[in-house]
């Protein structure tokens, strides 16, 4: 191969090796057995000669690593996620390294494991699973693990970009649950998917009106607290950013119901964790569903304790199709870069107009 491509880890699949090595590549696989590299563990990575990286999102890409792979001849880097709040997009641009990510074929796979972690909430089924194996059953009574049904409760949305509308969809059409949202950035996106949606909607509305029932319905928010008042169901799908960083905080937990479900699976930061392990201690019909933590892979302490959080290892984009799906797509996003494609040209491109922002380092 004419170019060397480095993988921070092994990756799913195949495919991704094979599209690399079809086209002049040699892929070399990081062997390192720790989980988490080191920015100096990359820097060896890199080596004198490296023409584009895939990497995790365990990895601190900023000045250090893109100056790196800008000294080594890189030209390109591809996180192997959606969220890229671990690379500095400004430092890529200042060394000329064009920066991927892998939307789009994790958002039914993450959309699931929220509405997964609503329904195990909602239902205490971690809590009844673990009384079961601890040998607590000693008969059916009518107060055992009592939960909500969710099927005419309202379910809320912060952030509607393609997760948010996809888990929306999920509990609309699944649990038939009525739906309030609101994204800090943008009016349209879950709108538009309301819109499209509206003919199965308007149909399941008059086969209820038949069996005397209300069809459900929909709402964007005028402003967060009216989705944390009213939302039995919150579910947090936004970026983490400067402006989403402790989004969830005491004070906004303390506007939401008593017996609410909060479910988190987009970024740890954006709940103010030792905030919400008070909120579950103070109130013990208040459940959460987590797979993302402030500082993974910690939580924060008691965390593990409280009877009414459901955590899991930071899984939401975890099925065999979607991670061979996003190995693919990440592998693509460095053979386009290495291949002169124009950055501008590539969908998944985080910066697309890099090429018209820098030069190269000499
Ligand atoms: C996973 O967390 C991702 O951002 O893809
Ligand atoms: C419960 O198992 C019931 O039959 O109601």
């Amino acid at each position: 191969g004419k170019y060397r491509v480095v993988s921070t880890k092994s990756m799913p699949g195949t495919r991704w090796i094979n599209l690399l090595v079809q086209q002049d590549c040699r892929v070399e696989i990081c062997t390192e057995k720790k989980t988490i590299l080191s920015v100096e563990d990359i820097i060896a990575l890199i080596g004198n000669k490296c023409d584009g990286v895939i990497g995790q999102l365990t990895e601190d890409w900023g000045d250090t690593l893109f100056s790196a792979l800008s000294k080594a001849g890189g030209k390109a880097f591809s996180n192997m996620a959606v969220g890229y709040n671990n690379v500095d997009v400004d430092a890529a641009n200042k060394y000329g390294v064009a920066v991927g990510n892998t939307p789009g074929v994790l958002t039914e796979t993450t959309a699931e494991l929220a509405a997964s972690l609503s329904l195990a909430a909602s239902r205490r089924i971690v809590e009844a699973d673990g009384f079961m194996r601890a040998g607590l059953y000693d008969g059916w009574l009518p107060h055992l693990f009592v939960g909500n049904l969710l099927k005419g409760q309202t379910v809320g949305v912060i952030g509607a970009g393609r997760i948010g509308s996809a888990y929306a969809r999920m509990m609309i059409e699944g649990f038939k649950m009525n739906l309030i949202y609101y994204d800090l950035y943008q009016a349209t996106r879950l709108e538009k998917f309301v819109t499209g949606m509206s003919d199965s909607i308007f149909s399941y509305g008059q086969f209820l009106k038949a069996s005397g029932e209300e069809p459900v319905t929909w709402k964007r928010a005028s402003s967060m607290d009216e989705v944390l008042q009213v939302a039995d169901v919150i579910s947090l799908h936004p970026i983490l950013d400067k402006t989403t960083y402790h989004l969830i905080n005491k004070e906004r937990l303390s506007k939401m119901k008593k017996e609410a479900i909060l479910i988190n699976c987009s970024r740890g930061p954006v709940v103010d964790e030792e905030a919400l392990v008070e909120h579950l201690r103070q109130n013990p019909m208040f459940r959460v569903g987590l797979d993302v933590f402030e500082d993974e892979p910690y939580m924060k302490p008691g965390l593990a304790d409280m009877k009414n959080a459901i955590v899991v290892p930071h899984i939401a984009s975890a099925s065999k199709w979607t991670r061979e799906g996003m190995a693919t797509l990440a592998a693509l996003n460095v053979l386009g870069k290495i291949k002169g494609y124009p950055t501008w040209s590539n969908p998944n491109a985080v910066d697309p107009f890099l090429d018209e922002k820098s030069s190269p380092p000499s």
